[in-house]
């Protein structure tokens, strides 16, 4: 009786430190990543609105994201070759891929983390696309909104960016905000540490763990114009950026258009997953009057 006690009683304690040490190993392996620290956000200016996050991600992060981009390179190559199509090759050489949601549990961490930070729901987020810089290479002065119907289509307006920096950039590469307007708030990095592309407006230094969160939308959802911005031209080393954009309704919910929602092209599936819904929406998605080709792989309808 009194042995058959102990021995449930060690038993019971052998389960509380196992049990303990378990918890502990596993929050050691895999750190809460929706906890946001706002004391590491840094605003860089108020027009546009625009933050910087530092240390959003881990390196462990960092390394997912570029290793499945380059993974997900290489596979497409593959399927090309296999398929015979040539003509989605430029798709690949732009050096960009998209990662579909929550796709596995680093990246629907991020995802949340995104969300947590920006308190924007996952489901507004388009998948993020990861890019990737060479020598010379750049991204001229754009928007982020779309001033063409078609693209507003699936959740409305691009209303927020969040721009993650995958690795640390020798000289040039940083994001300049040419038309931002200068507050004495911001902390510029010393200007002599930028390239002179950044030198006009306000400029962001990539660093590896860093995420740069901006809006291109007045808080009254009309697109700000201060949000222009390029990535300044890679001078030295090599750029590798993760982008979330995140639209003013949900980017999921498929669009109610009835009947008549198909693809007409058994290449559709994979386009979509190759980015070519935001590449090539008048293919794509087409509009309402002229309907596109592969609008149920777009979740168009
Ligand atoms: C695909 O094409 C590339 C270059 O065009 C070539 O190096 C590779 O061997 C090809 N792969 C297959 C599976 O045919
Ligand atoms: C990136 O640069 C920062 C300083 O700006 C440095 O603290 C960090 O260790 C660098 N990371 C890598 C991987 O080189
Ligand atoms: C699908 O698209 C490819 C490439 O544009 C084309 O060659 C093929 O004929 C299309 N298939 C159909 C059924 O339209």
């Amino acid at each position: 009786m009194a042995a058959s006690r102990s021995c449930t009683l060690r038993f019971m304690i052998l389960f509380s430190i196992a049990s303990f040490l378990y918890q502990s190993c596993y929050s050691f392996l895999s750190p809460p990543s929706s906890i946001i620290n706002p004391s590491k956000v840094k605003q860089v200016s108020w027009k546009p609105r625009a933050f910087v996050y530092e240390g959003f991600l881990t390196d462990l992060e960092c390394d997912h994201l570029i290793s499945l981009a380059k993974s997900e390179l290489k596979r497409s190559a593959v399927a090309d070759n296999v398929s015979g199509k040539s003509k989605l090759s430029e798709v690949r050489t732009s050096s960009g891929m998209f990662i579909s949601k929550a796709k596995d549990p680093i990246v629907a961490g991020i995802e949340d983390k995104i969300s947590t930070w920006t308190f924007l729901p996952k489901e507004n987020g388009e998948d993020i696309q990861v890019l990737r810089y060479e020598h010379g290479q750049k991204y001229n002065p754009h928007y982020d909104y779309f001033v063409d119907k078609v693209n507003i289509a699936r959740g409305g307006h691009r209303t927020a960016t969040v721009l993650m920096y995958l690795t640390n950039v020798t000289k040039g590469g940083e994001t300049v905000f040419p038309e931002a307007e200068e507050s004495s708030l911001h902390t510029t990095p010393a200007k002599d540490d930028l390239s002179d592309c950044a030198k006009k407006g306000i400029a962001v230094k990539p660093r590896r763990g860093d995420a740069l969160l901006f809006f291109s939308l007045h808080p009254n959802a009309i697109p700000d114009p201060s949000s222009l911005h390029a990535g300044c031209p890679v001078t030295e080393g090599e750029k590798w950026s993760a982008t979330k954009w995140i639209h003013v309704d949900s980017f999921d919910k498929n669009l109610a258009a009835g009947d008549n929602c198909m693809d007409s092209n058994e290449s559709c599936e994979r386009w979509a997953v190759l980015g070519e819904c935001s590449k090539n929406p008048e293919y794509m998605i087409g509009s309402p009057e002229l309907p596109g080709y592969c609008r149920r792989s777009c979740k168009v309808c």
